[in-house]
């Protein structure tokens, strides 16, 4: 079975955490996982055990000019994307390596997952809204808001939905 690469693109919020289970869930479908985390997120993750785990560097910043590049993404996976990313990248904004590969990608057309995580109050800012609903005008999939949150479980997150998504780009 071929494989294809995925680029992952991981934002500083809660489900950040449990991204390593998201990881294995893809590679069980036959991704190979390449993990971009905003320089945010990096404080929720073990970047080590998930470059152990893809057996591919955790990128969080720009490098210099004779830096390796990432795989050629077949797809991406945002998840979870955060209020501030998913405006910033609606806005053209690249001030962090994710938003670069993320503002490339749309012009790329590259197939595109989005798990929005903003809790109510942000969720209910007028540009939120209407950056998800640009990103979906631009044929990026856009899961609704927080569908990988499980209940009050501040730990537990249901991934689901992301890899079914993925299943179908
Ligand atoms: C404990 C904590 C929980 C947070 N939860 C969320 C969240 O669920 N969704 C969100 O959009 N931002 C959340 N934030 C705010 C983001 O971390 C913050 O906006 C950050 O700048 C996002 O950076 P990034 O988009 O580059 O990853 C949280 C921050 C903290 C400290």
């Amino acid at each position: 079975m071929t494989t294809q690469v995925l680029h992952l693109v991981v934002c500083a919020a809660p489900p950040a955490q449990a991204v390593d289970e998201l990881v294995g869930l893809l590679q069980n479908k036959n991704w190979t996982v390449c993990v971009i985390a905003t320089p945010r997120a990096t404080g929720w993750m073990d970047i080590e055990a998930l470059a152990r785990q893809t057996g591919n560097p955790v990128r969080d910043e720009y490098q210099g000019p004779d830096s390796e590049s990432l795989p050629r993404a077949d797809a991406i996976a945002v998840a979870p994307a955060t209020f501030n990313t998913v405006n910033k990248w609606v806005a053209g904004i690249s001030d962090t390596f994710a938003l670069g590969l993320l503002n490339e990608a749309i012009g790329l057309r590259l197939p595109i997952v989005v798990a929005p995580y903003a809790k109510a109050s942000l969720a209910a800012h007028p540009a939120y809204a209407r950056s998800l609903q640009t990103l979906g005008e631009w044929g990026v999939t856009v899961l609704p808001n927080e569908v990988i949150r499980v209940g009050a479980a501040r730990d537990v997150f249901g991934w689901g939905p992301v890899v079914d998504a993925l299943d179908r780009v």
